[in-house]
């Protein structure tokens, strides 16, 4: 039998930060029925469920071969008796049914839709599902409906904003923000994070953190010019604040959920030229693209850079494993040692996985 050497179950270890997790994954028939679950349960606003599928997924986007006998998932952690169910069912029938009741539920398919939008999360969908709406057009129809400027946004881009970036649009949006942002602050460090930093090819978004070394005068950059829409929060981070111990933590940086404007040259479609009305001025040459500007002190700069990296997952056990395993406290900002009580310095990210006494994994390998 084909077994990979120097694998054993029994070692895996339950967090995803100890763990080398690429983007080559060889089991997602299993993991994208998890994710399926898991945003269904995130939908019903059951965090344990919800968690409880995504570490699943998360421990099977890490193993070296596919999973085709019950066998293989054998010593495994985070394998309860939910998630084997599912995996059993996809071995023997090729997919999973309650995954497939999932995708086919009223309540699902509405908030599937309504949180396509920019600006609208789980607490609208469900506003917006009790009030008897379904659909989006529905949304759109219903002029009662007080929609926030975030919301406005999303909609007026929507088409734009639900097809990915890509990584060469990624690349010239890069050049932009660094560009304008160099204007300002010449010393500027802007560094992409997000999904891009772990190598992927396409994400919904591009995320960028922005620090100035030496002495701060940050604080005007996000106000000046070059978005389509910016929502600026303002920071509400305050020295020698202990960091915080929610699961995920949004942090006190000040930060922008933008849509920027990329201009493209024009494609040249021929079935726009053969169109009779065809009319140069009407085609549009730009694309929205949402941008998440994060600008962080100095000195912080290696912790922001570790949280918005990611994934999501990652960030999360990173977080699970300091404080249960080593009784420190981890955000975006900072690491509190509670023993010794003082808060641990940073340079790097290299440092922060030193204090954690983990080993480095590259943001690539943070694919969990
Ligand atoms: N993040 C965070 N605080 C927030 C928002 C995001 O720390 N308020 C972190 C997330 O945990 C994630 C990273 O920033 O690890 C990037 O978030 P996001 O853009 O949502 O996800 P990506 O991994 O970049 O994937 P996508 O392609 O969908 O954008
Ligand atoms: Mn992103
Ligand atoms: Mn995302
Ligand atoms: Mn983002």
């Amino acid at each position: 039998e084909p077994e990979v050497p120097s694998f054993i179950a029994s070692k895996v270890s339950q967090y995803s930060c100890q763990r080398k997790t690429t983007l080559n994954n060889y089991n997602k028939k299993f993991t994208d029925a998890f994710e399926i679950m898991a945003e269904n349960y995130e939908f019903k606003e059951n965090e344990i469920l919800c968690l409880e599928f995504l570490r699943a997924a998360s421990v099977l986007k890490f193993l070296p071969f596919p999973v085709t006998r019950m066998k293989d998932i054998q010593g495994l952690p985070c394998m309860g008796d939910r998630v084997r169910d599912v995996i059993e069912e996809i071995i023997e029938e090729g997919e999973s049914s309650r995954a497939k009741e999932v995708l086919n539920d009223e309540r699902y398919k509405s908030f599937k839709q309504f949180t396509s939008v920019f600006g609208v999360g789980v607490k609208t969908s469900e506003k917006w599902y009790r009030m008897g709406l379904r659909t989006l057009e529905e949304v759109k129809a219903d002029k009662t409906l007080k929609l926030s400027k975030m919301q406005k946004a999303g909609f007026l881009y929507y088409e734009d904003l639900v097809s990915c970036v890509s990584k060469a649009e990624a690349d010239a949006v890069s050049l932009i923000v660094k560009n304008t942002v160099c204007t300002f602050l010449p010393d500027a460090l802007v560094t992409i994070t997000g999904g891009f930093r772990r190598g992927k090819k396409i994400g919904h978004d591009i995320d960028f953190l922005i620090t100035n070394p030496g002495p701060r005068e940050d604080d005007e950059l996000l106000h000046k010019g070059l978005l389509l829409y910016c929502d600026i929060i303002e920071s509400t981070f305050v020295k020698e604040q202990l960091p915080s111990r929610k699961i995920d933590a949004m942090d006190n940086f000040q930060k922008c959920f933008a849509i920027l404007k990329l201009y493209q040259p024009r494609v040249n479609n021929s079935s726009y030229n053969t169109s009779k009305n065809f009319d140069m001025a009407e085609v549009k040459d730009w694309k929205a693209i949402r941008v998440d500007l994060v600008i962080t002190p100095f000195e912080q700069y290696a912790y922001a850079l570790l949280g918005w990296t990611g994934s999501r997952q990652f960030g999360r056990d990173l977080r699970r494993y300091a404080t249960h395993e080593k009784k420190m406290i981890l955000d975006n900002h900072a690491l509190y040692d509670r023993r010794e009580r003082i808060f641990l310095k940073a340079g790097s990210e290299e440092e922060i996985f030193t204090h954690l006494g983990l080993d480095y994994v590259e943001p690539w390998e943070r694919n969990a």
